[in-house]
């Protein structure tokens, strides 16, 4: 590649750390292969002091961590190679590089396309207080979020955010409640219970409150799973049960909660929460698919539909905004606002009413400005204005 494969490398390296486009770096190979140093990994991270390099010494039986400014950590790096270890591997978000090096001392670079994710936030030390501890964290480990250090694992490490972020946005709704003291919370479609660990655990270890909490999903594989995590985690009050968010059996619901729910089962799950008057409902809508079948536009909008992936947003923005309208028309003061930036999942809208009245004065009202809404779009119905109407609400 180059005449002088080594500094090329260093070039490279010093590079990437420049424009913080270091993944990490492994030196790896030992030249002495009865070392107790397996390998040495490099990443950046920030800290209060700037950024510096972070090396993890794995060893055969631990890591030590140690951080280091830019160009002493180069050196240690310089020394490990000719010292103690044949192998670099360099992942930035540019490229992978591997320098080589053999017994005999020939040295060898090669590069290849990028293969790990690009680095869009750096591990810092001042990082604001997470709502959500990992350390002593089962159901977190359990679910394969953190490792057996309990440290966040890399590739989950966007779940974590979701996860705290999501307990973030809800905190403050469900500390203004007034609610009886075993209040009854349910997740509807609770997968495999990410969120209804977290926010069981919040409400119970963080807020010391003794609400009753049921997960309500129809793969009895995962109710089975996080049964087990939650007896793991001593969650006494939190149980998932097999079942689907129309019928399973609940006889009271405060706060109801539905995560990417798939299509309709949103409407289902507002619709228990509404006839159940629930306090508080937080949903994060799914696929838009039953509007998007619906949509038969024949006005002047029509071209507004013409491109699949638009007809897509829009059937998702009229599905979501006639489910707020829904919810205001039964007394919920609605908001709708992204819930996490669309660079970590692209569901990304959240919907939280809060029940501040028995009815609307202006419920007759918003029905009709839906059904102009639904006119416009030639939808023929809505869903969950059907069931509501299905069943008089
Ligand atoms: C996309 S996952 C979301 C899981 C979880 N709420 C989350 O956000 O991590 C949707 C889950 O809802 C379940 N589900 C969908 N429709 C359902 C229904 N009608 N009744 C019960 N569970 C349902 C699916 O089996 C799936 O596990």
């Amino acid at each position: 590649m180059e005449n002088n494969p080594t500094q090329t490398f260093f070039d490279k390296l010093a590079r990437c750390i420049d424009e913080k486009k270091l993944i990490k770096l492994t030196i790896s190979s030992q030249r002495n292969k009865s070392s107790d140093l397996q390998s040495i990994i490099i990443t950046l991270t920030n800290l209060k002091r700037g950024f510096r390099l972070n090396f993890v010494y794995r060893h055969t039986t631990k890591d030590i961590t140690k951080n280091y400014e830019f160009d002493e950590g180069i050196g240690i790096i310089r020394k490990a190679l000719t010292e103690d270890f044949y192998n670099a591997d360099l992942f930035s978000n540019d490229e992978n590089v591997r320098l080589a090096t053999n017994p005999a001392g020939k040295v060898k670079i090669s590069s290849q396309e990028p293969t790990l994710q690009p680095v869009t936030e750096f591990h810092h030390d001042h990082i604001k207080s997470r709502l959500i501890n990992t350390t002593g964290n089962i159901y977190l480990r359990e679910l394969d979020i953190i490792n057996a250090n309990w440290e966040v694992r890399r590739e989950m490490s966007d779940k974590f955010r979701q996860i705290n972020r999501y307990i973030e946005l809800i905190e403050p709704e469900i500390k203004d409640l007034t609610l009886p003291d075993n209040y009854h919370v349910v997740d509807m479609g609770s997968g495999k219970g990410y969120l209804t660990f977290a926010l069981y655990d919040y409400l119970a270890n963080r807020l010391k409150n003794t609400p009753e909490m049921i997960g309500v999903e129809f793969r009895e594989d995962l109710v089975n799973v996080c049964n087990a995590i939650a007896g793991k985690s001593k969650f006494d009050h939190l149980k998932f049960i097999s079942g689907t968010i129309e019928k399973a059996d609940l006889n009271r619901i405060d706060i109801l909660i539905a995560l990417h729910a798939c299509d309709t089962a949103t409407d289902d799950a507002i619709y228990r929460g509404i006839t159940s008057g629930a306090s508080l409902i937080v949903c994060a809508p799914c696929c838009h698919k039953q509007i998007r079948k619906e949509m038969n536009v024949t006005s002047e909008l029509q071209n507004v539909v013409r491109y699949g992936i638009l007809k897509e947003r829009q059937a998702e923005i009229i599905t979501d905004t006639i489910r707020a309208m829904i919810l205001e028309a039964n007394g919920y003061r609605t908001k709708v606002f992204e819930f996490i930036s669309t660079e970590h999942t692209p569901k990304n809208v959240m919907i939280v009413g809060r029940k501040t009245s028995k009815e609307n004065p202006d419920k007759e009202k918003i029905f009709n400005d839906i059904a102009a809404i639904r006119k416009v779009y030639g939808i023929r119905k809505h869903y969950l204005e059907e069931l509501l109407k299905s069943n008089e609400i």
